[in-house]
């Protein structure tokens, strides 16, 4: 296959001082190795998993025994816990996001290319997904994207002319449109997000929109904003290129970054089941236009 002359988004080694790291492909995703994610963070492991965090996007830990408070004090250790508007209406802990999947789920969570809720101001920086049971055929698997390559791989006229603009992201497209619930009093959030954004760690560029959230660009006509939403959503899900592949086993936690990714939950495996649950943190800010 023909590759653009786009320069590759290779990270140079960082060295870690209590961790190793096994990479997924040269730019995005990385296992991470020699902690046990049940017992209290000394500041040099956190400083370490923020660090390959930010090299890798995608940080994979095998063969974890959590319960839920400590998989919420790992997420703790990165920030303030996010609560999913979808759980106003669910009895059990707010900070816990079930990903639950049967033979009877209308649906799976997050069966398109998305970000976590995109349509908050300021959307859950990073999740936590803790899986504890795959199917027992296999498949189940999560795809991450790399959006500071989708970026670097448009040509520069079309980066020109999408650096500036904002898109609308709105929560009630995937959570009444696909998931039929029912909104809280003053619906689910929409909010406006810079088109090509500046990551606030590495200060890198990256694409921001996603087919999970972004319904609009802002300025264009409704033709125009719809053609470029397509073209950009089909650069992401028909190119391997950006993917890296996450294949769960019980145990696995994978922690992403839900600014510089976006990822998609494969549903291969039905009628049989998969279980696992999710804890995000919030930004500090929201993104800024690069
Ligand atoms: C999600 O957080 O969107 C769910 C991902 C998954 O189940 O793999």
């Amino acid at each position: 296959m023909a590759r653009t002359m786009n320069p590759p988004a290779v990270q140079p080694p960082t060295e870690y001082e209590t961790i190793s790291v096994k990479t997924l492909t040269p730019h995005i995703g990385a296992e991470v190795r020699g902690v046990d994610l049940s017992e209290p963070l000394s500041p040099a492991q956190v400083a370490d998993i923020r660090r390959a965090w930010a090299d890798w996007q995608v940080l994979v830990f095998r063969d974890q025994q959590l319960d839920r408070e400590q998989h919420k004090a790992f997420g703790r250790h990165f920030g303030t816990l996010h609560v999913h508007p979808m759980n106003h209406f669910r009895d059990g802990d707010p900070e816990i996001l079930v990903v639950k999947t049967t033979a009877d789920s209308p649906y799976t969570a997050g069966e398109a290319w998305h970000t976590d809720v995109s349509c908050e101001a300021i959307p859950p920086m990073g999740s936590m997904l803790y899986i504890t049971e795959t199917p027992e055929v296999g498949g189940g698997d999560t795809l991450y994207a790399d959006m500071y390559l989708a970026y670097e791989l448009l040509s520069e006229p079309m980066k020109r002319f999408l650096t500036g603009l904002t898109a609308i992201h709105d929560g009630g497209m995937p959570y009444v449109g696909n998931y039929k619930s029912t909104p809280p009093e003053g619906g689910y959030p929409r909010t406006e997000h810079p088109v090509v954004a500046r990551h606030p760690d590495t200060g890198r560029p990256l694409l921001y929109v996603n087919s999970g959230f972004t319904t609009r660009i802002e300025g264009l006509t409704k033709a125009e904003s719809r053609a470029v939403l397509d073209m950009l959503f089909d650069h992401i899900a028909t190119n391997p290129r950006l993917w890296c592949r996450v294949n769960w086993e019980p145990g696995t936690l994978t922690f992403w970054d839900n600014r510089c990714t976006q990822h998609h939950a494969v549903w291969d495996y039905w009628p049989h089941s998969r279980y696992g649950e999710r804890v995000s943190v919030v930004g500090d800010e929201a993104l800024q236009p690069y």
